[in-house]
């Protein structure tokens, strides 16, 4: 590979030339190499390296750039940051890194080159190109990353045992890693990540979150999955889920195994839609089944209102992991509260008024429940697969016929509280309510239509019935 190619931006060419007049080797390293070898999109954000003062060194770029961007320096760290073109580039002084054994927070020691890279969490994050005058373009690299990189394995440069007590993040990058790229993690990691796991704890939800959602948002995220389950983390971070796992046989009854299940329906779900929060109601949409098991002699296994323990569940799960308790979490515990309900309704005729009660209870997010009981489809058998597939196009093709017609989305009652105060001389009062719940009703079971007129007229007989007199007649 032409390495001189990953740097075709004239800020490297300028970099080394700073470099050079203040006589600091310097390099590019980190997921910038790793991405240009692997032929990925070039990212934003770009780590240098000096042996010397980053601080130094970015000041001094800065100054010779355009617009003199400002260079924001974190004294702590003895790194500096600035803007440019939509770049961001980091400017760190090589360490020698001890790290406290409680803390993520490193202790920092000039070092070598080798002492920076040493200090790395995974050989591939560890090359680097120099940009100095003399050997630029040199790719650097002690550790044979570029050959892990054809093997598509994650290695640590040092003993893993090192590295992940080190950073016990970088067990989550690992598995992130390997599930965006979708590589092997190789053994020795596998089993210190295993020894190490309780590290994990020292981690700050945010962090670990930060690299879940990285996992959700990788073509297949169920890699990182099986993987978090295999090095013991999961039981950790989303002991909801490892619950899911396992068979159960009682009188020669089984049911499915919900966990593989689930990372099924993440992956169907992935190929349709890139939205996050979409993903992760795949990932939860069962939840409620571990703590809802029973078996009936006469039915089997059943998972009673499983929809409505996971929903709550939902609420725990996002609050201890520290994950937004707004909007988005409404929605995945809409969507796992509804999850069933497209099944239970294509399984029968599929009438109007139970489309329109779909709508309604699902308002805007009526495509997204789709997507995912689509993606629930996980069966085997190929005939149920079409069959099932079918009577969900036959509700698709429903919903927008009856929406077109009913326009249940957004629900607005077609007759006002006022208008029923009005109608009737009445002050604010439960009976409002009642009128307002009739004609709903009556709407959505198909009795009256969406309309003024028709709901008005209701209002009347149904005032007359609870012993309300109009003032008009
Ligand atoms: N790094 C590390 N240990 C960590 C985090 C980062 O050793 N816990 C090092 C790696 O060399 C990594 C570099 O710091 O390549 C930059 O980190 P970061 O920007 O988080 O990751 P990238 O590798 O750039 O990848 P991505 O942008 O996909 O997160």
């Amino acid at each position: 590979m032409d390495n001189q190619k990953a740097l075709e931006n004239p800020i490297f060419k300028m970099i080394g030339s700073c470099a050079d007049d203040l006589g600091l080797n310097t390099y590019v390293i980190g997921g910038f190499v790793r991405d240009f070898l692997l032929n990925r999109e070039a990212p934003t954000d770009i780590d240098i390296v000096t042996i010397g003062s980053g601080i130094e060194l970015a000041k001094k770029v800065a100054n010779r750039l355009k617009g003199n961007p400002k260079v924001t320096v974190f004294k702590n760290f003895g790194t500096a940051m600035l803007k440019h073109e939509g770049l961001e580039l980091e400017f760190v002084g090589a360490r020698k890194e001890s790290y406290q054994r409680d803390s993520r927070k490193p202790i920092v020691e000039n070092g070598t080159l080798e002492d920076d890279q040493n200090r790395r969490d995974f050989t591939i994050n560890a090359m680097a190109f120099r940009l100095n005058e003399d050997g630029y373009g040199t790719l650097i690299d002690p550790f044979n990353g570029l050959k892990d990189l054809q093997n598509k394995t994650i290695r640590t440069p040092l003993e893993p045992e090192v590295t992940y007590s080190d950073d016990p993040l970088r067990m989550m990058r690992a598995v992130r890693f390997a599930t965006q790229l979708n590589f092997e993690i190789e053994s020795d990691s596998l089993n210190a990540i295993r020894t190490n796991k309780e590290r994990i704890n020292i981690i700050s939800k945010e962090r670990i979150v930060d690299e879940l959602n990285k996992i959700m948002l990788s073509e297949k995220p169920s890699i990182g999955f099986a993987l978090l389950h295999k090095i013991e983390l999961l039981p950790m971070i989303l002991p909801e889920l490892t619950a899911l796992q396992g068979i159960d046989e009682v009188e020669g009854q089984r049911h499915k195994d919900n966990f593989w299940h689930t990372l099924e329906v993440v992956d169907n779900i992935s190929k349709k839609t890139d939205k996050l929060w979409l993903r992760w109601a795949a990932l939860l949409h069962d939840i409620g089944k571990a703590p809802t098991k029973r078996f009936d002699k006469k039915i089997g296994w059943t998972f009673h209102a499983h929809e409505f323990v996971g929903s709550k569940m939902v609420y725990k799960l996002f609050k201890r992991l520290r994950m937004p308790l707004n909007d988005k979490m409404k929605f995945v515990q809409k969507l796992v509260l509804m999850s069933s309900r497209p099944i239970i309704l294509s399984e029968d005729h599929v009438t109007d008024s139970a489309v329109r009660r779909l709508i309604f209870d699902a308002g805007e997010y009526v495509e997204d429940l789709m997507t995912l009981c689509e993606a629930d489809i996980t069966t085997k058998n190929p005939k149920k697969q079409k069959r099932y597939l079918k009577n969900f196009q036959v509700v698709r093709r429903k919903i927008i016929e009856v929406e077109e017609r009913d326009r249940i989305r957004n629900f607005q009652p077609p007759v006002s509280g006022e208008e029923i105060m009005q109608a009737f001389g009445l002050r604010p009062s439960k009976e409002i309510g009642i009128i307002k719940e009739t004609i709903k009703e009556a709407i959505l079971a198909g009795d009256i239509p969406n309309d003024h007129e028709a709901a008005y007229k209701l209002m009347l007989e149904k005032g007359k019935k609870i012993g309300l007199t109009p003032t008009v007649k």
